[in-house]
């Protein structure tokens, strides 16, 4: 996010966008090139939901996923995760790339906004695969840890729910993904913040979350159970690929 002068005048100035590229026109180039003409219908019909939505910012991004879904694919994930469900758009998008004996287990603390998703999910034909729970996922991350017959079985946990608590789902999620599975940990480039001079303008949330993004990368570049890859899509994903 940072830059001057000419440079900076074409850049996102708006807190929350979804898109950490140089200019609006060519993230819009890329969404209308490639994403929204590829878009299932149901994925649509959801963004268009979720658009009216007073919460909607937290939504995840069209071509974010998209790439999840292509993702999913690729490593023929069966069994996944997602903590931080909002209206569904990356379930959805998670959902439709899993085979038809596929699984999610979906949590997050709200269910009234799961809910305002769940016909569109319902219609697409993918509603089987999705168990939710609702309530905070660290407690319920603790007790599949203790049941003990869930150790690396996931082929994949999407992960975008409380940032201050990346930390604490990483000291879980490693041991419930198996190895040669993929944790994907959203936000991590935090609406660019994350190279922000201690005295920016910053919001108050994007400030407060901020340490505790950078405190997350940081551990995860050292963390040796894992491969990383850190890409710029929506608001920077980090994939972390279980090798021990
Ligand atoms: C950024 S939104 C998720 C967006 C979603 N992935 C999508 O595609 O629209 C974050 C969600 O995390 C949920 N959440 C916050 N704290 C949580 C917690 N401790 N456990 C589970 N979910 C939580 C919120 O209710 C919210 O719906």
């Amino acid at each position: 996010m940072a830059g001057n002068g000419e440079a900076a005048a074409g850049r996102h100035q708006e807190v929350g966008h979804k898109s950490l590229l140089q200019s609006d026109a060519l993230y819009q180039y890329i969404l209308e090139t490639s994403v929204y003409p590829r878009e299932p219908e149901a994925m649509k019909e959801l963004r268009e939901i979720t658009a009216n939505h007073p919460w909607n910012i937290m939504t995840t991004s069209a071509d974010e996923g998209q790439f999840l879904n292509m993702l999913l694919k690729l490593i023929n994930a069966k069994n996944t995760m997602e903590i931080g469900v909002y209206t569904g758009y990356s379930l959805l998008a998670t959902a439709l790339a899993l085979p038809r004996d596929g699984k999610i287990l979906a949590m997050d603390i709200n269910r009234e906004n799961y809910e305002l998703g769940l016909p569109v999910i319902e219609k697409a034909g993918v509603a089987h695969k999705i168990q939710f729970k609702e309530g905070p996922a660290l407690p319920a991350l603790d007790q599949m840890i203790e049941e003990g017959n869930r150790h690396g079985t996931f082929d994949f946990i999407f992960v975008d729910a409380d940032k201050d608590n990346y930390l604490n789902y990483h000291k879980r999620l490693i041991d419930l993904v198996k190895v040669g599975g993929v944790i994907g940990y959203d936000n991590t480039l935090w609406n660019g913040s994350v190279v922000a001079p201690p005295d920016a303008p910053l919001r108050k949330y994007v400030r407060y979350y901020r340490d505790f993004v950078l405190e997350f990368n940081k551990a995860l570049a050292s963390d040796r159970r894992v491969e990383i890859c850190q890409l710029p899509v929506g608001d920077g994903i980090t994939l972390c690929r279980r090798v021990c």
